[in-house]
């Protein structure tokens, strides 16, 4: 493929649309074309997915049709907007990707590990060139996430614990394949956040 891949990930509150958003705005100011998308959704099918998994009440699906659900829509959006964008050139930047699944799926949410890793493999079978994993003390993440509470309600209030344990995932997912992660500290102003980050991709860019 001729364009470049990058994804944001993060527990929740800790910034990562932001920082998408930030650098887009920076390649884009370099005369880069960008396809600024999002998981899950980012096409109109997985869009609609994004409704049925993120809405109504917490017990609404089961980890494991739940991992379909995000599966399904994954897929969709590869074939929709990432491929495609990536054939043109461009470069995508995705908020959240499969290292999503891998840790709210497979540890957090449900324990599915080994599931998610199969069905990866059978069903995207893709990895981003460069994830940037943005890193926030949990207690502020939770903050965030409940000053800004909307209609996506069934993920979020699961209490500290949770977000601790997302994160140390995170963070063991990143020293696992260092040539992939870049680990930056979200706790700063976003300014100063999205100056490390548009750094990092300057440098993995052709
Ligand atoms: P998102 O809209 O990115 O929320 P936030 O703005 O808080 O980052 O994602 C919504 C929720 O979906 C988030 O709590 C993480 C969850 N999620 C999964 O559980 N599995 C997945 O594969 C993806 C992509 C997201």
């Amino acid at each position: 493929m001729a364009g470049v891949f990058l994804s944001f990930e993060g527990i929740d509150g800790s910034g990562k649309s932001t920082q998408a958003r930030l650098l887009a705005e920076a390649l884009r100011a370099r005369g880069l074309t960008v396809t600024l998308t999002r998981e899950p959704g980012g096409s109109a099918g997985a869009e609609e997915i994004r409704r049925l998994v993120l809405e109504g009440a917490a017990d609404r699906w089961s980890t494991e049709t739940e991992l379909l659900l995000f599966t399904a829509a994954r897929r969709d959006h590869l074939e929709k907007t990432i491929r495609p964008a990536l054939a043109r050139g461009e470069v995508v930047i995705c908020d959240r990707f499969a290292d999503s699944s891998r840790i709210y799926q497979g540890l957090t949410r449900g324990d599915l590990r080994a599931t998610v890793d199969a069905l990866h493999s059978l069903m995207i079978g893709v990895e981003p060139d460069l994830t940037f994993l943005i890193d926030i003390d949990p207690s502020l993440g939770l903050r965030r996430a409940i000053a800004r509470a909307g209609s996506e309600m069934r993920f979020e209030g699961m209490g500290l614990g949770f977000l601790e344990k997302a994160r140390a995932g995170f963070l063991a997912l990143a020293t696992a394949a260092p040539q992939r992660f870049r680990i930056i500290d979200g706790t700063g102003a976003a300014e100063d956040v999205a100056q490390a980050v548009t750094a990092a991709a300057l440098a993995h860019l052709p």
